[in-house]
C-alpha cells in the first residue's frame, strides 16, 4: 500500500526531512561568494544542478531559514556581489564541506575554519576551492524568490564564465572527457545520509536506439510475463529495432550454451526457464541481440 501526503498536512520542517529523503542523491555545489565588504563566505548547497548549456547555467537555491525566516549570508551576498565560484564535492573533501556548513556569522571566513585552500579566480572575486575537483567560476544572473516564509527557496541563476579542473581526471590526453571513476562525487540524501558513486556503483546505459526500438507492445506475451526477466531486462529488449530474422534464430541453435540447455531436460517449461536465465544473462552483457535469439528458439515465446 503506498502513503500519500498533501504538503499542507504536514509542516514544513517534516515535509523538508521527507522530501529530501527521495529526491536524490543530489549532486552538491560548495559556493563560494563574498559581500560588499570583501569578505568571503563558503557554504554547501543540495538544492542544485544544470538547467541549461546553452546559455550554460546553473542553478541552486538557498532556502529562507525554517527556524526564523532570515537569509542565509550566500544569498545576502550574491544579492551585493554578483559573481560566486561553484565548487564540485568528491569524497575526498566531504567533511570539510558538512563542516563549512555550520552557521558562523558572516564576518567569519569559512575556507579557514573548515580548513580549505582559497585560490584566485581568474573572472570572478570568489575564491575557487584548492582541493575541489572541479571549479566553475561563473557571474549571478538572476535571483528568483519563490516566496516569502520560512523555507521558501532562491533560485540562483548563475551563468558558468570558467571551468577549472584537475588534469589527472581526464581519460588520456582528452581534456574534455572526464574519468567518472576517479571523480569519486558524492551526492546527499536525506538525514545524514550521502552517497559515493565510484566503482560498483557506477554502471552504464545503452541510449535508446536511435532508429527507435520496438517498445513493450512489441515483446511477445510469453517473454513480457515471464517471471525471470525484470523490467529492466524488458526494456533493452524494447530498445531493438527489429526481432532477428528466422535464419538468424536458426543460426542460434547451433550455439554450444544453446545446445546444452535442450539437451539438459526433455520438459518444455524447464527449457524455457533455463532459455530465460540465459537471455537475461546476456542481457546484464549487453548481448540484446544474442538474447533475443535465445529467446526466440523457444517456439512458444514467439506467440
Ligand atoms: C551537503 C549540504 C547541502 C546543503 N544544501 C542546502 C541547500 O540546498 N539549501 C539550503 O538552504 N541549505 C543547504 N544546506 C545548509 C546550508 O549549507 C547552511 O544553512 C549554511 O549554514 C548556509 O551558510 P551561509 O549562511 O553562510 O550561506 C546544506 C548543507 C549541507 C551540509
Amino acid at each position: 500500500m503506498k502513503l500519500s501526503i498533501k504538503p499542507e498536512n504536514i509542516s514544513p520542517q517534516e515535509l523538508h526531512k521527507l522530501l529530501l529523503n527521495f529526491i536524490g542523491p543530489r549532486p552538491i555545489a560548495l559556493v563560494s561568494s563574498i559581500n560588499y565588504k570583501q569578505e568571503e563566505n563558503l557554504s554547501p548547497f543540495s538544492y542544485f544542478n544544470i538547467f541549461s548549456i546553452n546559455p550554460p547555467i546553473l542553478i541552486f537555491s538557498p532556502l529562507k531559514r525554517l527556524r526564523n525566516n532570515s537569509e542565509k549570508d550566500t544569498l545576502i551576498n550574491v544579492k551585493e556581489v554578483k559573481e560566486v565560484v561553484i565548487n564540485m564535492v568528491n569524497y575526498k573533501i566531504v567533511e570539510q564541506t558538512s563542516f563549512s556548513s555550520s552557521e558562523f556569522s558572516a564576518n567569519i571566513n569559512e575556507f579557514i575554519k573548515s580548513g580549505l585552500t582559497p585560490i584566485k579566480s581568474d573572472i570572478v572575486k570568489p575564491s575557487r576551492v584548492k582541493e575541489s575537483p572541479v571549479q566553475i567560476e561563473c557571474l549571478v544572473n538572476d535571483i528568483i524568490s519563490l516566496g516569502d516564509k520560512g523555507g521558501a527557496g532562491n533560485l540562483v541563476i548563475c551563468k558558468i564564465l570558467k571551468v577549472h579542473f584537475d588534469e589527472n581526471l581526464t581519460i588520456n590526453s582528452d581534456e574534455k572527457k572526464i574519468d567518472l571513476s576517479k571523480i569519486d562525487l558524492v551526492g546527499r540524501m536525506g538525514g545524514n545520509w550521502y552517497s559515493r558513486n565510484r566503482g560498483e556503483s557506477l554502471f552504464e546505459i545503452q541510449k535508446p536506439n536511435k532508429k527507435i526500438g520496438i517498445g513493450f507492445d512489441n515483446i511477445p506475451k510469453r517473454i513480457l510475463m515471464s517471471y525471470i526477466l525484470s523490467g529492466n531486462d524488458l526494456a533493452k529488449l524494447a530498445n531493438i529495432e527489429k526481432l532477428p530474422q528466422a535464419n538468424s534464430i536458426e543460426k542460434f541453435k547451433t550455439n554450444s550454451k544453446i545446445i546444452d540447455i535442450f539437451n539438459s531436460s526433455s520438459n518444455d517449461e524447464e527449457i524455457r526457464e533455463k532459455l530465460h536465465y540465459h537471455a537475461k544473462e546476456l542481457l546484464s552483457e549487453n548481448e540484446t541481440f544474442d538474447a533475443w535469439c535465445t529467446l526466440l528458439i523457444d517456439k512458444l515465446n514467439r506467440i
